[in-house]
């Protein structure tokens, strides 16, 4: 499957809604919260549209260089594991790289066994545990990239 990564705009905060509630490991931000985040100056959300024209998925980041963080990250259930994860990581880390970002942070669920491999695919290394971080329950891994 081929994705076309491209900045998202209010319009698809219903869509990045609904794909975020679908799994247990995105962020759940409502519509209105994720409008919010699109609108923020320090962030910036990226949409991957699949060539059959619905959106496949999306990912945010906050960024004041040189540093930046991962906030949320997520692909529709019915694109899984077709590759618009890896695009749509791949090209917010060029954005970033391009920006003067050299450090990129996130946290996962450390039963997140997905996206743990594929940031390890992408270099991103374990940095710190935060226990009991997701409703004082699972533990998060905190993860480090260098740019
Ligand atoms: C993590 C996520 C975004 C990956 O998206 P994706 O489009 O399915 O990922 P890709 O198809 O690009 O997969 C790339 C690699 O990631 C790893 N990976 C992806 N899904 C996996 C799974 N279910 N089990 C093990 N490894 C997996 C593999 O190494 C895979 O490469 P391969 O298919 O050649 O083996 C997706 O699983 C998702 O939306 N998960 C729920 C939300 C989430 O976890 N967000 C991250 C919060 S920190």
């Amino acid at each position: 499957m081929s994705v076309i990564i491209s900045l998202a705009s209010a319009d698809d905060a219903p869509a990045f809604a609904q794909i975020a509630a679908q799994g247990t490991f995105a962020a759940r931000w409502t519509a209105v919260a994720f409008a919010d985040e699109i609108a923020q100056n320090a962030a910036r959300v990226f949409k991957a549209r699949a060539d059959s024209g619905g959106i496949a998925g999306f990912i945010a980041f906050r960024f004041v260089p040189p540093a930046a963080e991962l906030t949320n990250f997520a692909v529709a259930q019915n694109f899984l594991r077709r590759g618009a994860g890896t695009a749509l990581l791949t090209y917010g880390l060029d954005f970033l790289r391009k920006n003067g970002v050299e450090e990129l942070t996130l946290e996962v669920n450390v039963n997140n066994l997905a996206a743990a491999a594929l940031y390890k695919k992408f270099n991103f290394k374990q940095t710190a545990v935060r226990k009991k971080f997701y409703n004082n329950s699972d533990d998060a891994l905190v993860m480090k990239a260098v740019l």
